[in-house]
C-alpha cells in the first residue's frame, strides 16, 4: 500500500521561498518527481523546513530566515523570526537550527515564551558571537545578551559554541579598573535561562562572557550537562555558572575555567546536584555569598560530588552576610580532589565586601547540616580547613569524614581552624578542627 504523501505547509514568507514539510523517507517517485518540478519552477526552497518522520515535530533553520554565517552580518531578527517559527508551531516538538560551520553575530535577543509545543530544541551547532564592543549595548539593557524566557520543555544544545567577546567589557570593568572614568560593574551574562520548567542546557562551549556566563533563575526540573566553559583567570565576574531562585536541577560532566566562580548558587535554591566537575581556573563552587542587602536565604539539599579543582582561590565554600537570615543545610561535599587550592575547605559567616570592614551583628544565616566526605589534595595557604562561623549563629551539625589535605609546597604544614563550628570528625587531617561539644 503507498501512503499519500502528507504535506505540510509551513511557511510563505515574502514571495521568494515556499517551505514545505515532507516525510523524511519520501514515499514514492511521483512524490520526487513533484518536488524535482517545484524546485525547478522556484518555489520550493532547497532548505525545508522539515518535519520528521512521524510528523509530529518540525524545524526552523537561521539560514532560511535571513541569517548571515558570515560572523559579520548582524542576525538577531533572523534569530528571532526563527524561534517565533518554532515556539507558535502547532506541533508537540519543534527546533530551532543553527548550523554548523557557520558564525552569526548576534545582538543582544530574548526568546520568548511559553511556547506551543511541548519541547523546544534550540540546537547549536554552529557559534553565535557577540557584537564586539560594549558601546552596542547603549541604551540596552546591559545585564544580558541571549536570555530565554518562560519556557517549558527547552533543550539548549548541539556542539556549538558561545562566544561573548567580553574583553571590552573586562577593560572598562570597575573591579579592576575602579580609576577609570566610566567604568562599568554590570556587563552582559552571555546566556540567561529566566523561569523554564523540565529543560535542559547540554554540549555547548562558552567563552569569554563580558559577565556571568550562563544564569539560571526561577527554573524547575533543569539538567546542565556537559558544557565547556572558558575564558582568561583574570576576568572580571566571569561567573560560570550562577543558579538562584531554583529548585530540581542538575550540573554535571562540565568543566569550568574563568575569573570567578566556577559554579554559583544564590539566596532560594534546594535539590541540586552537582558531579564531575573540573574546576580551575577561578574561585571554586560557592553557596553564596548569600543574605546579601538581609534577605531571607533558604538553600538546602545541595551535593557536590565527584569533581576536582585545579589551581582554585577555594574549593568547598559557603559564604553568608552576617545582615542575612535563613538557612542552608543539608550540604554534601562528596569525594573532591584539590590541586594547589588557597582554600580547599571554607565556610564564611562573616562574610563582607572588604576583609574586616563589617563590624560584628547578633544576625546571620544558620548553617547546619553540612557533611564533608572523602576530600584530599593540597592547599596552597597555611590554613586548608577554615570553618569561619559566627558568634550568635554558630554553625551546628558539622560532619568531616576522611578528609586529608597537605601543603602544595613542600616541607610546610597546613592547619585547620574551626570557629563557632559544632559536630563530629573521624579521619580528618589536619585536625582535629571542631570543638567538642562540652568544652
Ligand atoms: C562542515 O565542515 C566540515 C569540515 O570542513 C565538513 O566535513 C562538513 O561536511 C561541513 N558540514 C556542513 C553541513 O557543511
Ligand atoms: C512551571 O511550572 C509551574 C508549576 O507548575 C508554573 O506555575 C509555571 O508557570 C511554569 N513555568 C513555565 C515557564 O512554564
Ligand atoms: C562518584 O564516583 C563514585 C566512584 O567512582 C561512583 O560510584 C558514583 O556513582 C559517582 N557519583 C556521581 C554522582 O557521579
Ligand atoms: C592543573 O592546571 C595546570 C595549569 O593549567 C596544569 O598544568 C596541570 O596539569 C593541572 N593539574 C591537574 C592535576 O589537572
Ligand atoms: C574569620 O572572619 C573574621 C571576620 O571577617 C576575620 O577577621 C578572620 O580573619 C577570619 N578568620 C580566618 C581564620 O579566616
Ligand atoms: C583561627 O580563627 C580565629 C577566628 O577567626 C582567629 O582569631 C585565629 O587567629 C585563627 N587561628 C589560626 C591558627 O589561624
Amino acid at each position: 500500500m503507498v501512503r499519500s504523501p502528507r504535506f505540510h505547509l509551513l511557511y510563505l514568507s515574502n514571495g521568494n521561498h515556499l517551505f514545505i514539510c515532507f516525510p523524511i523517507s519520501l514515499p514514492n517517485d511521483d512524490f520526487q518527481g513533484i518536488l524535482a518540478f517545484l524546485v525547478i519552477l522556484g518555489f520550493v526552497s532547497s532548505k525545508f523546513a522539515c518535519s520528521n518522520a512521524k510528523g509530529t515535530g518540525t524545524k526552523f533553520n537561521v539560514l532560511d530566515y535571513g541569517a548571515a554565517g558570515d560572523g559579520k552580518t548582524e542576525s538577531s531578527q533572523a534569530f528571532l523570526k526563527a524561534w517565533n517559527g518554532a515556539c507558535t508551531a502547532a506541533r508537540r516538538h519543534a527546533g530551532v537550527i543553527i548550523p554548523e560551520n557557520n558564525t552569526f553575530l548576534v545582538n543582544p535577543v530574548i526568546f520568548e515564551g511559553p511556547c506551543k509545543p511541548k519541547r523546544i530544541n534550540f540546537e547549536i551547532h554552529g557559534t553565535i558571537v557577540a557584537p564586539n564592543s560594549p558601546s552596542l549595548w547603549n541604551g540596552r539593557d546591559a545585564s544580558q545578551w541571549l536570555a530565554f524566557h518562560a519556557v517549558t520543555g527547552l533543550n539548549i544544545g548541539g556542539s556549538g559554541k558561545i562566544d561573548g567577546r567580553g574583553k571590552g567589557w573586562w577593560d572598562q570593568s570597575c573591579r579592576y579598573h575602579p580609576d577609570l572614568k566610566g567604568c562599568t560593574k554590570l556587563a552582559p551574562t552571555a546566556l540567561k535561562i529566566i523561569s523554564c520548567n523540565e529543560s535542559s542546557l547540554s554540549n555547548i562551549q562558552f567563552t569569554d562572557s563580558p559577565q556571568t556566563h550562563v544564569l539560571i533563575m526561577y527554573c524547575t526540573g533543569l539538567k546542565v550537562d556537559n558544557l565547556m566553559i572558558q575564558s582568561p583567570g583574570t576576568s572580571p565576574n566571569t561567573d560560570g555558572i550562577h543558579i538562584q531562585s531554583s529548585h530540581t536541577l542538575k550540573i554535571t560532566n562540565t568543566k569550568i575555567g574563568t575569573g570567578d566562580d566556577c559554579v554559583s548558587i544564590g539566596d532560594h535554591i534546594s535539590k541540586l546536584d552537582i558531579a564531575n566537575i573540573e574546576c580551575g581556573p577561578g574561585h571554586g563552587i560557592s553557596i553564596g555569598s548569600l543574605g546579601r542587602g538581609g534577605s531571607f536565604v533558604q538553600v538546602e539539599n545541595i551535593r557536590v560530588r565527584n569533581s576536582s579543582f585545579n589551581g582554585t582561590t577555594n574549593g568547598a565554600r559557603i559564604k553568608t552576610w552576617q545582615v542575612g537570615k535563613g538557612y542552608v543545610r543539608k550540604i554534601l561535599f562528596e569525594n573532591l580532589e584539590f590541586h594547589a587550592v588557597q582554600n580547599p575547605l571554607i565556610i564564611d559567616q562573616n562574610y563582607c565586601h572588604a576583609r574586616g570592614a563589617c563590624k560584628e551583628l547578633r544576625t546571620g544565616v544558620q548553617v547546619s547540616q553540612v557533611i564533608y566526605k572523602r576530600l584530599f589534595g593540597t592547599s596552597t595557604t597555611g590554613v586548608a580547613i577554615n570553618l569561619n562561623c559566627s558568634r550568635s549563629v554558630p554553625c551546628s551539625e558539622i560532619s568531616m569524614q576522611s578528609i586529608k589535605l597537605t601543603s602544595a609546597r613542600a616541607g610546610r604544614r597546613v592547619t585547620a581552624n574551626c570557629s563557632n563550628a559544632h559536630g563530629t570528625e573521624s579521619g580528618v587531617a589536619p585536625g582535629p578542627c571542631l570543638p567538642r561539644l562540652d568544652e
